[in-house]
């Protein structure tokens, strides 16, 4: 396997997916065993799902919650964290993985663009998302600050569901690293069937740009003409060599 070519200037955008964490114990969506064989999203993970049925969602969601938890980082994100620390600003980690590994292997420079499972907020007011680790399988939670306020409001979870947007500033960050990259950029999706955009459209605007693109997935996704090279095996097994991190 030929490793990543890091010239003096290279700026490395890397996106992962649900392969990337399967090596931490993690169900990916779309394989075998994936959660969406045994779950229709739209009855877990969509805004009409929660308004309709949010003991059912909370429950989803309270399972995968439990499961992460539990989880540990592997050596694709701890190489992932060390090319930051290397690359400084030249580097930049976009996750569709919602499991906490990449924060919890050391990444900074990291966009959970789908969100965040240990993150809690309301469904109605402005506050913030909250860390949350409770689970939820019996009742779903109330917005204690709307409650005080005399109104009524669950809480969910913090994460981006089928039908929601993306959070602008996020796709503001990717686009203006990729074009400040140009020529320079080099795009490593990692786990990913790029079944599902935006994410799945990085890989031509890496091309748009004049950068160069790789991806690194267990087998060939759907998406895997449109980048320039790909490196088949296991993130865990491939990603420290590839990232010359071994
Ligand atoms: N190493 C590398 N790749 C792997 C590994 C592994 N150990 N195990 C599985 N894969 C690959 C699979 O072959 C598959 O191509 O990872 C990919 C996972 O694809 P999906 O399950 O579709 O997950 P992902 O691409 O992250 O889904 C994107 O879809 O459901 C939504 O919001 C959800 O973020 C998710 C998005």
């Amino acid at each position: 396997m030929t490793p990543l070519d890091l010239d003096d200037d290279a700026c490395v955008l890397v996106l992962t997916g649900a392969g990337a964490s399967a090596d931490s114990g993690i169900p990916t969506f779309r394989d075998a065993k994936g959660l969406w064989r045994t779950h229709r999203f739209e009855d877990v993970a969509s805004p009409d799902a929660f308004r309709r049925d949010p003991t059912l969602v909370w429950q989803f969601y309270s399972e995968r919650r439990a499961g992460v938890l539990k989880a540990q980082p592997n050596a694709g994100h701890h190489a992932l964290a060390k090319l930051e620390a290397r690359l400084g600003a030249r580097f930049l980690l976009a996750t569709q993985n919602v499991d906490g590994l990449h924060g919890r292997a050391g990444s900074e420079r990291l966009l959970e663009i789908h969100g965040n499972l240990l993150k809690t907020r309301c469904s109605s007011c402005r506050r913030p998302p909250f860390e949350d680790t409770d689970v939820y399988d019996e009742s779903p939670p109330f917005c204690g600050e709307c409650q005080a306020r005399g109104k009524t409001a669950l809480l969910r979870p913090h994460i981006v569901w089928f039908g929601e947007s993306l959070d602008p500033e996020h796709l503001r960050t990717l686009e203006s690293f990729m074009v400040d990259a140009g020529r320079r950029l080099r795009f490593v999706a990692v786990g990913t069937s790029g079944n599902v955009w935006p994410a799945a459209g990085l890989v031509d605007v890496a091309r748009r740009v004049g950068g160069r693109s790789w991806l690194v997935n267990a087998e060939p996704a759907a998406n895997a003409s449109a980048f320039d090279h790909f490196v088949c095996g296991k993130s865990a097994e491939v990603l420290p060599a590839f990232l010359g991190v071994a």
